[in-house]
């Protein structure tokens, strides 16, 4: 992909700068801040805004609050986990146009922060309503796209703004574009792509643009279920999302006349309601009442076997209920054993990279993405409409 125009060219000193920012962090039961990653990754920017005299005005959604106020997805403790991180206040905007935001905006003085409230809590957000967009526009006089992991949304803060203003890609959207464009231009091979986790709606019609382009794919997680159950096996009580039997058909032969192999769990751990015991079972065997909750001992051995072979791995989703001890083993164990395949390897997804983190086994790859849906679109080479719109290095 052509290299973006990039923001040590920008004239930001003294100038009001829109940042979209992708602060849509992990929170835990309580709605607190469960991993701060995002923030940091995109401290490099924020630090050079800042250093070049900079006012600038952060743009992020949280969640999915469908264009209402909801305190739940309330941005405010995301503003204030920013003002420790960069060691001075951010102030904060409860309305997101209109005149208390503009007000706000015309204070700041050079290096100095604001964030705004939810994007998502105006229903013109995630519709790229045109007034919408030109209101959150006229608070800026550039804008600088620092949210990767948005940038496949097409929605008025990744789009309506730098159709609007002269536009700049930020730091961590260039290097999520340079790392991730290894993976489209020439993944040294066999490239290997795992994918697993529980957006299975979301994630299985993105699968099929791996056909060809990845020798392997495997597949756990929640993600495994709609493809066993095609094949027949019965999960005992395990929840399988209906109706994707014809999809997973057509599935495996478009695999197979695109030469890929497709690779799924042989075995499962399996919990029995009502107790808190867990044991392997066969795929094929396993006990009614049953609940799958991750990979058994012999996927494990076999995922890793196939993969040492790789060259270069791209992995999102983890491959069980990793949040749970007992069901953490198979991504472990597999991700563990990575570490000593030689290549490349880049993780993508919220959950994933936490997971990673969570489990000691960041160290296996040479990349995390901040992105889970924006790497998964990227790496399949599809047009990226937050990319897309920005000008060209
Ligand atoms: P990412 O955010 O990395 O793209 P997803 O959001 O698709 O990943 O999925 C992550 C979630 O999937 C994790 O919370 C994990 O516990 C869950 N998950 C994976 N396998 C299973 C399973 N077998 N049963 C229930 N949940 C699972
Ligand atoms: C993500 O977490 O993948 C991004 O922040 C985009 O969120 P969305 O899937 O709700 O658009
Ligand atoms: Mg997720």
């Amino acid at each position: 992909m052509a290299e973006k125009r990039g923001i040590a060219s920008a004239p930001v000193h003294g100038r009001r700068v829109l940042v979209r920012v992708d602060f849509n962090v992990p929170q835990d039961a309580d709605g607190r801040i469960a991993d701060d990653r995002r923030m940091q990754e995109a401290l490099p920017t924020l630090n050079h805004l800042r250093a070049a005299g900079a006012r600038t005005i952060l743009l992020s959604h949280l969640g999915r609050p469908e264009g209402h106020r909801d305190p739940r997805f309330s941005l405010r403790p995301v503003a204030h986990h920013l003002s420790v991180l960069l060691g001075q206040p951010v102030s904060f905007a409860e309305d997101i146009v209109g005149a208390r935001p503009l007000e706000l905006a015309t204070r700041l003085e050079n290096g100095q922060f604001l964030m705004l409230e939810n994007l998502r809590f105006h229903p013109g957000e995630e519709a790229n309503d045109p007034a919408f967009a030109a209101q959150l526009a006229s608070l800026g006089q550039v804008f600088v796209e620092d949210a990767f992991g948005t940038v496949h949304r097409a929605h008025a803060s990744t789009v309506g703004v730098p159709k609007r203003l002269p536009s700049f890609a930020g730091l961590l959207v260039e290097r999520e574009v340079r790392e991730l464009s290894k993976l489209v231009e020439a993944p040294a091979r066999p490239y290997m792509v795992v994918v697993g986790g529980a957006k299975v709606a979301d994630k299985l019609p993105l699968l099929t643009s791996f056909l060809g382009r990845a020798d392997s794919l495997l597949v756990g997680g929640a993600l495994a279920f709609p493809f066993l159950h095609a094949q027949n096996a019965g999960l005992g009580a395990t929840k399988v999302e209906g109706g994707l039997k014809e999809a997973v058909d057509l599935f495996f032969q478009q695999a197979k006349s695109a030469g890929t192999e497709v690779v799924l769990p042989s075995d499962l751990l399996i919990e029995r309601p009502g107790t808190s015991e867990a044991t392997a079972h066969a795929v094929g065997h396993i006990p009614p009442g049953g609940v799958a909750k991750d990979i058994g001992p012999e996927t494990r051995a076999r995922f890793a076997e196939v993969l040492a072979r790789s060259r270069t791995v791209f992995w999102n989703g983890p491959l069980g209920l990793a949040e749970d001890p007992r069901f953490a083993n198979g991504t472990r164990e597999v991700l563990a054993r990575l570490a000593e395949v030689p290549g490349y390897h880049v993780a993508a997804g919220g959950d994933s990279a936490r997971v990673a983190h969570d489990l000691g086994v960041a160290g296996s790859f040479q990349f995390i993405s901040t992105g889970g849906g924006a790497a998964l679109e990227f790496v399949q080479g599809l047009e990226l409409p937050g990319l897309a719109v920005l000008p060209d290095a």
